[in-house]
């Protein structure tokens, strides 16, 4: 299986990102009729799950701005009539290319944010309060805090350069950046890091991994001791998991 097949399944399977999907969706009250926007969607497994609460009359526009993902989601999904995938970034005018401007119930961005450096955050929290509706009921649905520091680690190990992209800070900033957008904070909840990085297996473990960095980590590629020092990680995770919280954002 080359990386990129590799990086696609994982994103359909049983891994972190499916775990805090179905927390974030527990707390956003998704029911049918509604319309959904799917930042960041990924192959869009995410939609997916949600096309079916919205089912038959509502609908689900995922967005990703890797083509390659989008085209896999696509395919793979295609039965799923109530869900469309567009290809644009979040930086884009979300408002022209959906033609949804303060039309939509629920936004959801699953494992995004700590992907994003805090610019980048501002522009998508003004985006997503312009999509939704002004009706005190719509929600925004994401993820801050202090993520997986085991990515250091990792990087140490392995010499590659992933944590330079992750956005690991306190969630009192975000807090901070959404209510500069405009929005109230209605729930914030602690995430269970030590349920969301149980991995049943080391094999389980460093499949997720590999799908993580797209195929740039390869246990193949490392000698016995790295090998070793990535199993210490294995062992040790709960020692690599800070305060991380699922927020839902309300539009007033
Ligand atoms: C960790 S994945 C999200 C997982 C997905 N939400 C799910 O529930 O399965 C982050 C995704 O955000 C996408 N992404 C990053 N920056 C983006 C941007 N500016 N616009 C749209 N998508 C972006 C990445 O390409 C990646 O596929």
């Amino acid at each position: 299986m080359n990386p990129t097949q590799q990086a696609n399944e994982f994103f359909m399977t049983l891994s972190p990102h499916r775990l805090l999907a179905i927390k974030l969706i527990g707390l956003l009250d998704v029911e049918e009729g509604q319309t959904i926007v799917d930042v960041g969607c990924t192959v869009g497994t995410t939609s997916v799950i949600l096309s079916g609460y919205v089912a038959p009359t509502g609908r689900v526009i995922g967005i990703e701005r890797n083509k390659q993902r989008l085209d896999y989601g696509k395919d793979l999904y295609a039965e799923h009539k109530n869900v469309e995938f567009v290809n644009c970034s979040y930086t884009d005018d979300l408002c022209a290319i959906t033609g949804l401007k303060g039309n939509v119930d629920i936004v959801i961005a699953n494992s995004l944010l700590h992907w994003l450096p805090n610019d980048d955050i501002k522009v998508l929290f003004k985006q997503v309060f312009d999509l939704l509706k002004p009706n005190n009921k719509s929600r925004f649905g994401v993820q801050a805090g202090q993520h997986f520091t085991f990515i250091q680690r990792f990087d140490e190990i392995c010499g590659s350069n992933l944590n330079s992209r992750v956005n690991n800070q306190d969630v009192s900033n975000i807090v901070e950046y959404a209510k500069e957008a405009g929005f109230a904070v209605n729930v914030c909840q602690t995430v269970d890091s030590m349920q969301l990085y149980s991995f049943p297996e080391f094999d389980t473990f460093v499949h997720w991994y590999t799908g993580l960095t797209q195929g740039a980590f390869n246990l193949e590629n490392l000698s016995e001791e790295q090998v070793a020092q990535v199993q210490d990680i294995y062992d040790n995770i709960p020692k690599y998991c800070g305060e991380y919280y699922t927020l839902i954002l309300e539009k007033p």
